[in-house]
């Protein structure tokens, strides 16, 4: 039986792997559970949110959200401005399509761009610590409270302990400590901590649920299986059910402590959706299953090369005339863009923010591999929130 320790002394094969890269914990509690006054969340919920159990955690958070919106809004029109400036001081076309080795050497050394960028990660580096801290010195509660609810409905959930981990997967992703795979608590972490990086859209699925009102259903109407790949804390699976209730859904994701944070929630939610621990390149289940295959910001974290076996794997398990709905970044085939600042953006998200793919991304021609193993790219939707985005149909 998968005890609460089992998933992570079990992973103790990949651990020592990642235990030489990560700078992550192990699962060992600082304290008792009984320096933990009350219930694990007693503090009931804001929205879908379950509220932080601590007034000074949940008010740190909240502080954290509102200055990096600062950031994104003020601080990276200031910086953006500046950019202009120091290329023209260079003599160079401040809206000019410059290569990365000219914008490079100019822009990452000017100290208000650079205040912004270390500002940006400061923030995104406390967020993960004050989070990390809290559910680590809280471990044994909040373990039994996963193992509690992995044998819980009306959902399932599949945790594969012993699978081989990708080793693309095991790094520390938006600097988030122990990555997707190598902290128990990566699906709380990542879930409060991208409350943050979503401007608070958290707190009532804002995003998610506008993107699965977004996907394009197979034009015969016919929506029985519905799949989301690298479902992470599973707040897209949980509204892709809402939008499809009759369907049966799915959540895969290569993170034990993912898919095992995303089943807790839905089970707590009361919505009928399966998580499995498995591969998005080797999803396992059989050719021509799903009407629906979705992923919400997954494609930028893969190398290349996984994202070509992913997308294999996707036109595999859709039935002819299913839907295949990539949301990612650039994902109607922008690439880093001609203004210096926004190239210097990407550079930094790559060598400071842990977004290791993130330039092999850049490089992917998402359209074009999706024609290549047979999709008709027959639609360009604006997506509501951040992106323009592809859909793919299978041809009959
Ligand atoms: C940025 S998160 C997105 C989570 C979720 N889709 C959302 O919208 O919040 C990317 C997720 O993809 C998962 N992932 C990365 N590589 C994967 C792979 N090869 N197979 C399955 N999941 C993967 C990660 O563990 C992580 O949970």
């Amino acid at each position: 039986m998968l005890g609460r320790r089992t998933l992570f002394s079990a992973a103790a094969t990949t651990g020592a792997a990642i235990a030489s890269f990560f700078t992550g914990r192990t699962a060992a509690a600082k304290s008792s559970a009984s320096s933990f006054v009350g219930d694990v969340e007693p503090r009931g919920t804001d929205g879908r949110l379950e509220r932080l159990p601590t007034l000074d955690l949940e008010s740190t958070q909240d502080f954290l959200t509102g200055f990096r919106t600062k950031i994104n809004t003020e601080f990276e029109g200031i910086a953006l401005k500046r950019s202009r400036k120091v290329l023209e001081d260079a003599g160079l076309n401040p809206y000019g399509d410059h290569p990365m080795e000219t914008v490079l050497p100019l822009l990452e050394n000017d100290p208000v761009i650079g205040a912004r960028t270390r500002l940006w990660i400061g923030s995104q580096q406390v967020t993960w610590k004050t989070l990390q801290d809290h559910f680590h010195e809280h471990a044994d509660v909040y373990l039994e409270e996963m193992e509690a609810a992995d044998n819980a409905g009306p959902g399932t959930l599949e945790l594969n302990p012993d699978m081989e981990i990708p080793e693309y997967t095991k790094h520390e992703i938006h600097i988030q400590p122990g990555g997707y795979v190598g902290d128990p608590f990566a699906g709380h972490i990542y879930h409060y901590g991208t409350n943050m990086f979503f401007a608070g859209r958290n707190f009532q699925d804002e995003l998610h649920l506008g993107h699965a009102r977004d996907v394009a259903a197979p034009e015969d109407g016919k929506v029985l299986r519905v799949l989301e790949l690298g479902s992470g804390s599973g707040q897209l699976t949980v509204a892709l059910k809402e939008r499809f209730p009759e369907a049966e859904v799915w959540g895969v994701d290569v993170g034990g402590p993912m898919v095992r944070y995303a089943h807790m929630r839905a089970a707590d939610l009361g919505v009928d959706v399966n998580f499995a621990q498995r591969l998005a390149e080797d999803t396992k289940f059989p050719d021509g299953h799903f009407d629906i295959v979705m992923s919400h910001l997954f494609f930028h974290e893969l190398t290349e090369q996984a994202s070509k076996n992913v997308i294999a794997e996707v036109h595999r398990i859709l039935r002819p005339g299913g839907t295949f709905f990539p949301i990612d970044l650039w994902s109607r085939g922008q690439r880093p863009g001609p203004q210096a600042f926004q190239k210097y953006t990407y550079w930094f998200n790559h060598r400071w923010n842990g977004e290791v793919w993130f330039m092999e991304y850049a490089n992917l021609d998402l359209e074009g591999t999706m024609r290549e193993v047979g999709f008709d790219v027959n639609e360009r939707v604006r997506g509501r929130q951040f992106f323009e985005n592809l859909t793919g149909t299978k041809k009959a």
